[in-house]
């Protein structure tokens, strides 16, 4: 493919994706396509390559049915998409954490300390540059993370004809209470972040309404 042609196709699907709010009950995604919307997530980018997610699919009818009242604009979503993933945050990655060593030694088979020079600019980074001192803090800058994923993963969906939309539309204390009195999360390590549904639509594409380019971005020179 040419370099015209492969710039069509990436503005073509980023058309093409569109927030789906009714969604056909009847088609399923097929399992090989699935696992690459799961592998264009998993490889996405993070800060220090620290991965601070986790993807959850609910396929549990009751699950589903518990979080309807609390999750008002995940609703179109429960009614027919073929997946509902719910993506959490981690809230405990520190420079001296049990995750962050069991990152450093496990997978990428370095020797960890929270003194060494790696950590401590870590650490640096965190606490000094980003402000970022607590949990709230710490679960915020890991939520903005899962937001890349989910953009990988619709991109993903969308050049496969797949169609999803986002979902932040519930509310997030009762969702944090729920996942935890029902032994889904441990909240010293995890909240939810946001959700995304994906499927097969049952209505029109809609055309894309955005500000023109010229009141979005500017150039200093
Ligand atoms: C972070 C985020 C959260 C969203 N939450 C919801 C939601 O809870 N329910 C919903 O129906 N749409 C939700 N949307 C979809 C937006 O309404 C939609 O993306 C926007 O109107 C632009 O339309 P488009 O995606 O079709 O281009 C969300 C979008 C984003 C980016």
């Amino acid at each position: 493919m040419n370099k015209e042609a492969i710039r069509q196709q990436i503005v073509d699907t980023a058309n093409r994706r569109y927030a789906t709010k009714k969604y056909d009950p009847h088609k399923h995604i097929d399992p090989a396509d699935w696992q690459t919307i799961l592998e264009a997530g998993r490889l996405s980018p993070s800060s220090f390559g620290y991965e601070p997610w986790k993807f959850i699919l609910i396929n549990s009818p009751q699950v589903k049915e518990d979080i309807r009242p609390f999750a008002w604009g995940v609703a179109n979503s429960l009614n027919g998409a073929d997946k509902l993933l719910l993506i959490l945050a981690r809230t405990d990655v520190t420079y001296d954490s049990d995750y962050v060593r069991g990152l450093v030694e496990g997978l990428h088979h370095h020797q960890f300390s929270p003194d060494s020079k790696a950590s401590q600019s870590f650490k640096h980074f965190q606490e000094r540059d980003m402000a970022i001192n607590n949990d709230r803090e710490r679960f915020d800058w890991a939520s903005k993370q899962t937001y890349i994923a989910m953009a990988n993963m619709m991109t993903a969906a969308a050049e496969l004809d797949i169609d999803s939309c986002p979902l932040e539309g519930f509310n997030y204390q009762k969702m944090d209470d729920y996942l935890t009195t029902h032994g889904i999360i441990d909240p010293k390590h995890w909240r939810a972040s946001v959700m995304v549904s994906f499927g097969y639509r049952d209505q029109p594409i809609k055309p894309k309404v955005r500000q023109p380019l010229g009141q979005i971005y500017e150039e200093l020179n």
